[in-house]
């Protein structure tokens, strides 16, 4: 049952009647003078009377809610107002209750009054609204040492919640996150974004928390951190570096021995040359079977022509002193390893020499 009292002129016409017969004196004290609850939960305020008095009134956003006759016939405005005496037998302290506060109805002054030279007092009275939180994007697996971003969403919150963040129940130091609300509608949301370089496993938890709320609302994810896989690019520049500095030791093994081989070779090619010009005339008789011996087939052989003596193919008269040993074509093929063949062919342009090397 819901009783209209928005006007109070009976009230005021005990409390003067009161004041006329001077039956009361006395002081009024509220307690407390700021409640912050949250929203859902009971607000309880205690008046204390010293003195005598008849009759105690209780408004809540701005309407009278209560009204005390100190006989105890109570009058509640309804099921979500109660008072009581503190203790039974003992009319000097009145606990009134907000049963299940709304922030729309009931945050906001509440006032105690009664009736006489007590006055009122005025106590304020805050809700709070706990909200959700959440961590987006699951549990999340990275590599050790990169960095690892992770994102709480908070919804529906009043005031703005204090949001923070552990790692491992440790508390994370607030350099690493930044925390943003905005409105939504007549409560608040809020994101908040913590990046760390991740070292070892961990579980890392949300936290949103108001005043009034006893235990912070928490939401929290698990880091895993796998091993670094081996840094391919260091190996392979040290594979790459080995085997080209491999490959320019080959190169300057290979210049050097060409280079040598040329050197010996030099003397060996002048003198041929001068010896050639004297015995051109007994080479062009002698070597008309090399000539048909082609140039890239070293070892072809011409029918008929088994072996061909060694002076034949050496030049006449050529000493073979020098350490140059030349071979019949067919002889320096079974030779082999080792040794150097060479022939020499005369073609119309006159004599040229061929060398085949093989080196195994
Ligand atoms: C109640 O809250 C108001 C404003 O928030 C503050 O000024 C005042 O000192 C508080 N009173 C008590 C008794 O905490
Ligand atoms: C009101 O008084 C009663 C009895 O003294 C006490 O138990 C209770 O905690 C008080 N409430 C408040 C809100 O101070
Ligand atoms: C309370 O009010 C009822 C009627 O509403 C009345 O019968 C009763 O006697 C009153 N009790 C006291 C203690 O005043
Ligand atoms: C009544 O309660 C008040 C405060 O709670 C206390 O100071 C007083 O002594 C009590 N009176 C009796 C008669 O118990
Ligand atoms: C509390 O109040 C809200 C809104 O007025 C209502 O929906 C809810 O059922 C109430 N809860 C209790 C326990 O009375
Ligand atoms: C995260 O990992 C934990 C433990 O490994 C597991 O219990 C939980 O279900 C996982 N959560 C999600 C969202 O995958
Ligand atoms: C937080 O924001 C400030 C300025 O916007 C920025 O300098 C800082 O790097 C941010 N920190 C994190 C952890 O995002
Ligand atoms: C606040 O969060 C809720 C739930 O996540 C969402 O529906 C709403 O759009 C958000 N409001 C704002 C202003 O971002
Ligand atoms: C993290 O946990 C996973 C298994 O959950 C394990 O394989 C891995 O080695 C752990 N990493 C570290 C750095 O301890």
């Amino acid at each position: 049952m819901t009783v209209p009292w928005r006007s109070r002129p009976d009230l005021f016409r005990i409390g003067l009647l009161l004041c006329a017969t001077g039956a009361v004196s006395g002081q009024l004290q509220l307690e407390p003078l700021n409640s912050t609850v949250l929203q859902g939960s009971d607000a309880r305020f205690n008046a204390t009377v010293q003195g005598d008095w008849l009759v105690m009134t209780w408004n809540v956003g701005g309407l009278l809610v209560v009204n005390f006759p100190v006989t105890g016939n109570i009058t509640l405005s309804s099921g979500q107002f109660s008072a009581r005496f503190c203790s039974s037998g003992n009319t000097s302290c009145v606990e009134f209750t907000i049963h299940n506060v709304t922030r729309s109805g009931d945050a906001g002054p509440v006032v105690c009054g009664v009736l006489g030279d007590y006055g009122s007092k005025t106590a304020h009275l805050y809700v709070q609204e706990s909200g959700t939180v959440n961590v987006n994007g699951g549990n999340v697996t990275v590599v050790q040492d990169q960095q690892v971003e992770f994102q709480c969403v908070t919804s529906a919150w009043f005031p703005t919640p204090t949001v923070s963040w552990t790692q491992n129940g440790q508390a994370v130091s607030s350099s690493l996150y930044n925390t943003t609300s905005m409105a939504n509608g007549d409560t608040f949301n809020s994101t908040s974004v913590l990046k760390f370089q991740a070292v070892g496993n961990a579980t890392v938890e949300c936290r949103a928390t108001v005043l009034s709320l006893t235990s912070p609302q928490s939401s929290s994810v698990f880091l895993v951190v796998v091993p670094k896989p081996p840094d391919w690019t260091v190996l392979i520049a040290v594979v790459v570096s080995i085997g080209g500095f491999a490959l320019l030791v080959l190169l300057i093994i290979g210049i050097i021995f060409c280079y040598k081989r040329k050197e010996e070779k030099q003397p060996n090619y002048q003198d041929e040359m001068s010896k050639r010009v004297r015995t051109h005339s007994q080479i062009s008789g002698a070597n008309a079977a090399g000539q048909r011996q082609g140039q890239e087939n070293a070892g072809y052989v011409p029918e008929g022509q088994t072996s061909v003596a060694p002076s034949e193919l050496t030049d006449s008269g050529f000493p073979q002193s020098n350490g140059f040993k030349v071979y019949n074509v067919a002889d320096a093929n079974q030779a082999g390893n080792g040794y150097s063949g060479a022939h020499i062919t005369v073609g119309e342009s006159g004599v040229r020499k061929h060398r085949h090397i093989t080196i195994v």
